[in-house]
């Protein structure tokens, strides 16, 4: 692969320098657009929100307002960024299991629109800290329906000891949470709000989670009279990191998921009338690639090392939790990929590894490492680790490029040292 989005690798690299994230802007695109197109339904008002934790900043969350899209944020610096991309607060959804109180007040300060609420304390305080507030704001409560997904399996279990969420086991703290959010004058509950893992694989268990949803909410409406009018399944559609990986099409898991809830909305008797997703992962990942420059190869007797000038200072995922990642390089398609190779960063950690095996061409000081599906969850949990400057963020789209994040300065990384 010489170009992302029309744009050759080795002039990017050149222009900005390395590492560097490179989006092909025309591939977000092209996700946003099977979402908007395909989440739609005759039965429900739908919405998809990013999840902007995958990657936050002010070029995408444009990108998701040109969309028509909603917004998921975790914290006052996600709502902040929204800000600066002049984002409608109105359509922003306010995640987190321990908001603070200064976060609470700045979001209704600037008229956040939807609060999805995790526990009874954060009811009370923002029944509290909403006292005075000049809108109407909307909740939703965050449910733990006991389904558990990642990758290729899901479990159902009694799983009560998730951080996030009220578990279905403790009905008594639902009631109780929802009568306090039912009974300030400027809130209005709405409904409930799950998500159930990462990297799903398996329609099933977007099945189950919703099955759980509707029978409780059928089950809240006839024992306490409660009416469940929006129901968020949250995200974790999968990306292809790797050959081995086959996330379920766009489409298809949009209609399963709107099928699937028609079906339980009749089954159940029910009157839901909102149904939203929350993708993040599935709209970046596979647009987003980090280039890295080769600098020393080194052989033991088990394996031959390349390194290369970032790491998990720029993506800590296969160190934090193995994650697996393909690389080409750049220049060398066409040469046979004869040797296997450990990809390993600049940082002070021997679990500082992006690929630990790998076969590619023979490797030389200054070639070009292109990993692949890096743009979630990447540049958004960098580090200064090592004091090593974050990249600088490119946007690629029909041959032009666009610079989006700046590199950090050494002078950056001193700036708030008093
Ligand atoms: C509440 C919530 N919604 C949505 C997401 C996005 O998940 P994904 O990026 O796997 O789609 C997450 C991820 O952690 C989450 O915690």
């Amino acid at each position: 692969m010489a170009e992302i989005g029309g744009m050759n690798i080795r002039a990017l690299a050149a222009k900005y320098g390395t590492p560097l994230y490179v989006y092909d802007e025309g591939r977000i695109c092209d996700i946003l657009n099977s979402y908007r197109e395909h989440f739609q339904s005759d039965t429900f008002e739908t919405g998809v929100l990013y999840a902007s934790k995958a990657f936050s900043c002010k070029a995408i969350v444009k990108l998701i307002a040109e969309y028509g899209m909603y917004l998921d944020v975790v914290s006052g610096g996600e709502i902040y960024t929204a800000k600066q991309a002049g984002y409608d607060m109105s359509k922003i959804f306010f995640h987190g299991n321990n908001k603070t109180p200064e976060e609470i007040t700045y979001a209704l300060k600037e008229h956040v629109g939807t609060f999805v609420v995790d526990n009874l304390q954060e009811a009370e305080l923002l029944k509290e800290l909403s006292e005075n507030a000049d809108y109407t704001v909307h909740a939703l409560l965050r449910v733990n329906p006991g389904v558990e997904a990642h990758t290729h399996n899901y479990i159902v279990t009694a799983h009560v000891d998730s951080k996030f969420g009220i578990s279905f086991l403790n009905e008594e703290e639902i009631v109780k949470t929802i009568e306090v959010l039912k009974t300030c004058p400027h809130i209005a509950f709405d409904g409930f709000h799950a998500h159930i893992g990462s990297q799903i694989f398996d329609r099933n268990a977007f099945g189950e989670e919703i099955r759980k949803l509707f029978e409780y909410a059928k089950h809240m409406k006839d024992t306490y009279g409660t009416d469940i009018k929006t129901i968020n399944i949250g995200g974790g559609f999968a990306a292809r990191y790797t050959a081995a990986d086959a996330p379920i099409p766009t489409d298809e898991v949009c209609r399963f998921i709107l099928d699937t809830c028609r079906e339980e909305n009749e089954k159940n008797g029910l009157n839901v009338h909102r149904i939203l997703i929350e993708p993040g992962r599935s709209i970046v990942a596979e647009a987003g690639y980090t280039i890295y420059t080769a600098g020393g190869i080194k052989t033991t007797p088990n394996r031959h090392y390349v390194f290369v000038d970032g790491g998990m200072s720029d993506n800590i995922r296969p160190a934090l939790y193995q994650a697996e990642y393909d690389a080409v390089v750049d220049g060398k398609e066409n040469e046979p990929a004869n040797t296997e190779y450990t990809v390993a960063g600049k940082c002070c950690e021997s679990g500082d590894i992006l690929i630990q095996k790998i076969s590619l061409p023979d490797m030389q000081r200054g070639d070009l490492i292109v990993l692949k599906t890096t743009g979630a969850y990447g540049y958004s949990m960098a580090s200064h680790y090592n004091k090593l400057p974050l990249p600088a963020v490119v946007f690629v789209k029909d041959g032009t490029d666009r610079l989006v994040i700046r590199r950090e300065t050494f002078e950056h990384m001193t700036a708030l040292e008093v």
